[in-house]
C-alpha cells in the first residue's frame, strides 16, 4: 500500500494526516488539537485539517496554522490528499451520513476513529468493499499497554461526570447534606447501575457533590472499585455463575436471571431520587433492568440518565436524544455526552488517538500496512484491510 513516497530527491515524505469537520449532528469534538500537530509532524506526519474543524470545541484555525497544519477551505480538499484519515465519529457511528462520507473515500486510504464495527457492522463491509482500510477504536484491548490509546474509557469518564451534572440540574432536590437556620436539607439518593469507567466516575462526581451513593455491578469484582470511590455497594441475591469474560467484560444475562435481576434491583430503585444507568455488555443491547413497572413505582421527582440509550437503554422508556417525563420521572435517553464537554473531550481523543497512531509506526504498521504484524493492539483494532472485513467479532457481528 502506497501510504508514503519517496521524492525526486531520495527524502521519504512525510504521511499525510487528513482531519475533517466533524458531520454528526450533535458531535462537537474534533479528531487532532492543535497542541498535539506537532508531535504528528515530530512523528513523521504532516497534518491536513479542514477549515473549521476545531471551531465547535474552540481550536479556531490559526491555532492549527501557527502549529504547522495545512488548513484547506473544503473536506474534498483534504480528503484528496489525506493517506489517513482521522475521525472522531464516522462509518457506523455517524450513520445518517455514511453514505455520503465513504463515497469520498478511495481504495487505499487508511480510516482511523470510532466506527461502531460491531454494533453497525454492515458500514466496515461497505468500506472494506471500497478498498479502504479502517482502525476501529472501539476494539482497543482494555490491557496496560494500550491504557494511554483507550477512548472509550476517556470518553466514559467525561460521560459518568457530565451524567450527574445533568442530574443534578434536573433534579428537584440538591445533591448534599446542607444545615441552616431554617432546617436541615438530607442528601440526595444517587443510585449508580453498572461500575464500569463511566459508573464510577458518576459515583465519584457524585459523592464529591455531597450525595449518598449507591452503586451496584453484576460482576462482584467491582466492590472494592465502588467503596474506594466512597459509594456502598449494593448486592443482590442472585447467583450468577461467570458474570465476567476472561476479557474483563460483563457477560450477557439469561432472561429468567435477569428478570429477577429487574426485581430485586427495583426495591432499591423505588427509594432513590437519581439513577444513573451504565450497564452494558460491548457489542450487545445493554441489559433491561428497569422495567416500566419499577418506574411506576418511583416517586415522582426522580430523574433517571440512561447513558447506554444508544445501545437500547437499562429502562425500558428510555428513547436515544430525548428526555421523557413519564409520572413525574424524567428519563433522560443521554447520547454522545462527551461531545457536550467538547474542548477536554477533544483534549482527551486526540491525545489518544495520537498515542495509537505513534503505536501503529513503532511497531512497523505505519506508513507501510504490514498484515503479518503480531502486536495486539495492531491486530485487534484493524477490521478492514485489502477488500475484506478481517476482524472475527465483526465478521461473526455481520453473520447475526
Ligand atoms: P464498562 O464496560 O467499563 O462498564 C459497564 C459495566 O456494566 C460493567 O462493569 C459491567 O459489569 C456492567 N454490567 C453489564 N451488565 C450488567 C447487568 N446486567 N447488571 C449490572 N451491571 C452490568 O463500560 P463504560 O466504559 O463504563 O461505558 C458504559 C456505557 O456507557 C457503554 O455502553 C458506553 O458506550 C456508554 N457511554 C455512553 C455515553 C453517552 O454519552 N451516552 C458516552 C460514553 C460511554
Amino acid at each position: 500500500m502506497g501510504a508514503s513516497a519517496i521524492g525526486l530527491e531520495g527524502i521519504l515524505l512525510a504521511m499525510r494526516i487528513g482531519v475533517l469537520t466533524e458531520t454528526h449532528p450533535l458531535e462537537r469534538r474534533v479528531a487532532v488539537v492543535p497542541a498535539l500537530v506537532e508531535a504528528y509532524r515530530k512523528a513523521g506526519f504532516e497534518v491536513f485539517i479542514e477549515a473549521g474543524a476545531g471551531k465547535q470545541a474552540y481550536f479556531g484555525d490559526s491555532a492549527y496554522q501557527q502549529a504547522g497544519a495545512v488548513v484547506l477551505a473544503s473536506s474534498a480538499e483534504v480528503l484528496e490528499r489525506a493517506e489517513m484519515v482521522l475521525a472522531v465519529r464516522a462509518a457506523g457511528a455517524n450513520p445518517d451520513h455514511f453514505e455520503q462520507e465513504s463515497a469520498l473515500l478511495r481504495a487505499g486510504q487508511i480510516l482511523v476513529g470510532l466506527v461502531e464495527p460491531l454494533y453497525r457492522p454492515t458500514s466496515v463491509a461497505q468500506l472494506a468493499e471500497r478498498g479502504v482500510t479502517v482502525f476501529a477504536l472501539e476494539l482497543m484491548p482494555r490491557v496496560a499497554r494500550a491504557q494511554n490509546m483507550d477512548v472509550l474509557s476517556t470518553m466514559a469518564t467525561i460521560a459518568g461526570y457530565k451524567a450527574v451534572l445533568l442530574a443534578g440540574s434536573l433534579s428537584p432536590r440538591m445533591f448534599p447534606l446542607l444545615m441552616t437556620a431554617a432546617g436541615t436539607l438530607s442528601p440526595s439518593r444517587v443510585f449508580v447501575i453498572g461500575a464500569g469507567v463511566a459508573g464510577l466516575q458518576a459515583m465519584a462526581t457524585a459523592k464529591r457533590l455531597g450525595a449518598s451513593v449507591e452503586g451496584y455491578d453484576v460482576r462482584p469484582a467491582t466492590r472494592e472499585q465502588v467503596e474506594s470511590v466512597g459509594a456502598k455497594f449494593v448486592e443482590l441475591p442472585l447467583e450468577i455463575a461467570q458474570a465476567e469474560t476472561a476479557g474483563g467484560y460483563a457477560r450477557a444475562l439469561e432472561e429468567e436471571t435477569l428478570r429477577k435481576q429487574q426485581d430485586l434491583l427495583g426495591e432499591h430503585l423505588v427509594r432513590q431520587e437519581v439513577i444513573i444507568c451504565t450497564a452494558a455488555v460491548p457489542g450487545k443491547r445493554a441489559p433491561l433492568l428497569i422495567p416500566k413497572r419499577v418506574v411506576e413505582q418511583m416517586r415522582p421527582g426522580t430523574v433517571i440518565i440512561d447513558l447506554v440509550a444508544e445501545w437500547g437503554g437499562n429502562c425500558e422508556l428510555t428513547r436515544p436524544g430525548e428526555t421523557i417525563v413519564y409520572r413525574g420521572v424524567t428519563i433522560v435517553g443521554a447520547v454522545n455526552l462527551p461531545a457536550t464537554v467538547p474542548t477536554d473531550a477533544s483534549l482527551l481523543y486526540s491525545r489518544n488517538l495520537c498515542n495509537f497512531v505513534s503505536h501503529l509506526k513503532k511497531v512497523g504498521m505505519l506508513p507501510e500496512l504490514n498484515p503479518d504484524i503480531e502486536d495486539t493492539i495492531a491486530k485487534e483494532t484493524l477490521v478492514a484491510y485489502r477488500g475484506q472485513v478481517v476482524h472475527p467479532r465483526v465478521r461473526a457481528a455481520l453473520e447475526q
